[in-house]
């Protein structure tokens, strides 16, 4: 039996999916445990290239048994969308799970999301728009919807008209005359208990009890992933606040949010990607706006899975990544998209932050959004290995410039990478 975490080191996006993907190969059970449809995870394999969004990437595995964990928050009609899409491309999604103790998504968390936004004018964090922070405020104030209450339409209909007056004096409340019909349509008892009763019938045959799943496939001594969604950086607690999310991709919260004690979890692998990206606001030290960071954005396909906004990018930012390793505790990383760094001649890495106001030198993060926002990072050079990677498949095939890279990430980051990614697809993955 083992239980392992996959965790995102950064600020999200560093190819978890595509980690996951390639070890579920050899496991019974993934597990989501967080965030919801915010997400976006790339998995390329034998048979195709699929944006998930809440869906575990375990999922084209037909052996592999894949869970919506209690700490996700789920859209159904989205999540019906998702699964319409995988039944065209041939998976029946028999083998997907949901616990019936995740809370429900619903329109007016999207629209609350919208307009928590625009309230923020120039400090939006710059979310994804899915609704994902205003449904985690109704968990934690007690008033939220889960999918039990979906299974039993009274129980629904009565939450949800309990509910929505609440909504709509808090919308009108900051909403302008133009968002009236958005409003109306958000806050439509009608509309939205036909809308998601219906996707709830649709889900009826996934919905379990989680942590009975969970516990059977201990019990059995399965072998067992937990995927996380976004990366330390945006985590609710540990990130750059308030330019976060509101969950715990860290493994802390994979235990709470997959239902499984902390103390099974025996191996954590955190992903990092060899340089930076973001998307959405907030301080980003190592951020590029220059013919490099282009470069990065075009070698990488740096656009958001979820959102198609061009993903932020910087050169690898090894103080943020030693940040994760104390917080997530890794038994090791896997390093992925080294490839895109194949045709640069110089390749930078900050090994520290410098605050320009008094010359002190960081090497953690700063709680305070307004201290990181000026600090500047200190860069190491390397030199480029110029040469491609991605038809590597061995250690020893990288060339040695790749291979010092890796090192010296290595020996910054204080933990052993294990797994380096050199392509998209399944066989692109070097086992150390
Ligand atoms: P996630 O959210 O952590 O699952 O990552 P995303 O799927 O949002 O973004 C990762 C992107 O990089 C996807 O487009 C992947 O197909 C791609 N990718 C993953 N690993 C590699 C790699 O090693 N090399 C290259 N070139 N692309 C990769
Ligand atoms: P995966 O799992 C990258 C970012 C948003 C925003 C902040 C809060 O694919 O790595 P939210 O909608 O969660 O309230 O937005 O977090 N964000 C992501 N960035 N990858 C993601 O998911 C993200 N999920 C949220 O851009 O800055
Ligand atoms: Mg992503």
């Amino acid at each position: 039996m083992s239980v392992t975490a996959v965790v995102g080191a950064q600020w999200g996006d560093e190819g978890k999916g595509r980690v996951v993907d390639y070890l579920a190969d050899d496991a019974q059970l993934v597990i989501r445990y967080g965030g919801g449809n915010n997400a976006g995870h790339t998995v390329v394999n034998p048979h195709g290239h699929f944006k998930l969004h809440l869906i575990p990437s375990g999922i084209f595995h037909p052996g592999t048994r894949n869970l919506l964990g209690n700490g996700v928050v789920i859209n159904p009609p989205a999540l019906v969308t998702e699964l319409d899409g995988l039944a065209a491309a041939g998976f029946d999604g028999d083998n997907l799970f949901i616990s019936d103790r995740a809370h429900v998504v619903m329109p007016y968390h999207v629209l609350l999301d919208h307009l928590d936004e625009r309230e923020r004018g120039s400090a939006k964090i710059g979310t994804t728009s899915r609704g994902i922070g205003p449904a985690y405020v109704d968990k934690v104030a007690r008033r939220g919807i889960r999918i039990v209450d979906l299974m039993e339409p009274d129980v629904f209909r009565a939450r949800l008209a309990a509910t929505i007056p609440r909504v709509r004096r808090l919308a009108l409340g900051y909403a302008d005359d133009e968002m009236a019909d958005a409003i109306a349509e958000a806050t439509d008892e009608s509309l939205i208990a036909d809308a998601y009763l219906a996707a709830g019938e649709r889900l009826r045959r996934h919905v379990v009890d989680g942590q009975a799943l969970v516990d059977e496939a201990l019990e059995r001594g399965e072998r067992i992933l937990l995927e996380g969604q976004l990366g330390t950086m945006r985590d609710i607690d540990w990130g750059i606040y308030p330019y976060v999310t509101s969950s715990s991709p860290i493994p802390g919260g994979a235990s709470l949010g997959a239902g499984l004690p902390a103390v099974k979890i025996d191996r954590v692998l955190g992903v990092v990607k060899a340089y930076t990206t973001a998307v959405g606001s907030g301080p980003l030290p190592t951020e590029l706006e220059d013919v490099d960071g282009e470069r990065l954005r075009e070698r990488g396909e740096e656009y958001g899975t979820s959102t198609g906004r061009a993903r932020r990018c910087g050169w690898y930012d090894a103080v943020a990544v030693r940040f994760s390793v104390r917080l997530a505790g890794y038994s090791s990383v896997a390093l992925t998209k080294l490839d895109v760094l194949d045709g640069f001649e110089r390749i930078r890495l900050a090994a520290a932050y410098r605050d320009p106001t008094d010359g002190r030198e960081w090497t953690t993060v700063p709680a305070s959004t307004s201290v990181y926002e000026r600090l500047e990072p200190v860069y190491e050079d390397v030199d480029g290995w110029l040469a491609d990677t991605t038809g590597c498949r061995t250690w020893s095939d990288l060339p040695a410039g790749a291979r010092a890279y890796v090192e010296r990430l290595e020996a910054l980051a204080g933990v052993p990478i294990s797994h380096v990614s050199v392509g998209p697809e399944r066989a692109q993955m070097i086992v150390r």
